[in-house]
C-alpha cells in the first residue's frame, strides 16, 4: 500500500531520516520502533507531508505522493494522530471530531468555527463524517459531552476519531497508548484490531513494547535514521543488530521499551508473539 524509496531528510547536519526502504502492507498492522530521536515521529512527518524529504520517495497505492501537501495526502487517503493531540476541551466530543474532520479537508480551523459564506453547507457533511468517526472508537453516545469530561483514554480516542473523520485508508498513530495505563492500553489494541478488521490499515509508533509484540504484523525499527530490521514481532524480537541498539541506548540513557531494561522487553515480547 505504502512504499518509501531510500527516504531521508536532513535537519543542518543531522540527517533525522537516511535511506529508508520499507513497505507498509494493506490490511497490516505495522510498528515501528526505535529508541528516542531514532527518526519515527520525522518518519511520519514525511509520509504525511509535514515534512519535505530531501531525498527518496514516497508511494501510495500507486502514485507517487513525495511532492505532496499535507491536505493533498490526506485526501489520498493517509491520515495520522499527533504524539501530543490538541483537543479543545470545552468544545464537544462530536465538534472536536468536527475540526478534525474540516482541518483535514478543505477548510480552515477558523471556518470550521466561525461556519461562515460557503463553509456553512458542508457543516452537515462535517458532522456526519464526524460522527461515523466517533461511531467507529466507541464515542457515538459521548459525541454531546465536553470533550475535557472524558478520561484519558476517552480524549486518545477522540484524537483517533479526529484522525478517522476523513476516511482515511492508511492510519498513522504516533505513540496512541503514552500515557495510559494497562487496562487502557488493552482497550486501544482492542480498538485497533477492530478498526483493522474493518478494512483499515495501520501504522504506529510506540514504545511499549507489550502493545507492538501482542498487535504488530509487521516491525521496522529504526536507529539513527537508519532502518536496521524489517520483520515480525519473533523475527525482529531476536535479531541481533535490534538487541544491540536498544541495549545501547539503554547504556547511554536513552528511553526504550517502557521501564524495564529493553532485553527483557524484547524477549518477553517474542514469547507472546
Ligand atoms: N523540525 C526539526 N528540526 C530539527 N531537528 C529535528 C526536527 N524534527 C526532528 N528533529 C530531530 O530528528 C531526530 C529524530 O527525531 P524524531 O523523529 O522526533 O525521533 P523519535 O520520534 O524517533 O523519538 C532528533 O534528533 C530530532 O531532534
Ligand atoms: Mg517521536
Amino acid at each position: 500500500m505504502l512504499e518509501v524509496q531510500d527516504l531521508g531528510i536532513r535537519f543542518g547536519g543531522l540527517h533525522a531520516v537516511k535511506d529508508v526502504t520499507a513497505s507498509i502492507p494493506a490490511g497490516q498492522i505495522t510498528a515501528i520502533i526505535g529508541p528516542n530521536g531514532a527518526g519515527k515521529s520525522t518518519f511520519f512527518n514525511l509520509i504525511s507531508g509535514f515534512y519535505q524529504p530531501t531525498s527518496g520517495r514516497i508511494q501510495f497505492a500507486g502514485e507517487d505522493i513525495t511532492r505532496l501537501k499535507t491536505h493533498e495526502v490526506v485526501s489520498r487517503g493517509i491520515a495520522r494522530t499527533f504524539q501530543t493531540t490538541t483537543i479543545y476541551r470545552e468544545l464537544s466530543v462530536l465538534e472536536n471530531a468536527m475540526i478534525g474532520h474540516r482541518v483535514r479537508t478543505r477548510a480552515g480551523l477558523l471556518d470550521a468555527l466561525l461556519r461562515t459564506g460557503r463553509e456553512r453547507q458542508d457543516v452537515q457533511g462535517s458532522r456526519d463524517g464526524a460522527m461515523a468517526a466517533l461511531t467507529r472508537v466507541g464515542l457515538a453516545a459521548q459525541a454531546h459531552l465536553p470533550a475535557g469530561a472524558l478520561t484519558q483514554e476517552g480524549q486518545k480516542r477522540v484524537g483517533i476519531a479526529m484522525a478517522l473523520s476523513s476516511d482515511p485508508k492508511l492510519l498513522l498513530l504516533d505513540e496512541p497508548a503514552a500515557g495510559m495505563n494497562p487496562e487502557e492500553t488493552v482497550n486501544l489494541m482492542a480498538l485497533i484490531r477492530e478498526l483493522v478488521a474493518g478494512g483499515l490499515t495501520v501504522a504506529l509508533v510506540e514504545h511499549k513494547m507489550s502493545l507492538v509484540m501482542g498487535l504488530a504484523d509487521q516491525i521496522l525499527v529504526l536507529h539513527h535514521g537508519q532502518k536496521i530490521a524489517q520483520g515480525t514481532p519473533a523475527q525482529v524480537s531476536r535479531d541481533p543488530a535490534v538487541i544491540e541498539a536498544y541495549l545501547g541506548s539503554h547504556a547511554h540513557g536513552g528511553q526504550m521499551g517502557q521501564t524495564t531494561p529493553a532485553e527483557t522487553t524484547l524477549q518477553k515480547g517474542g514469547a507472546h508473539a
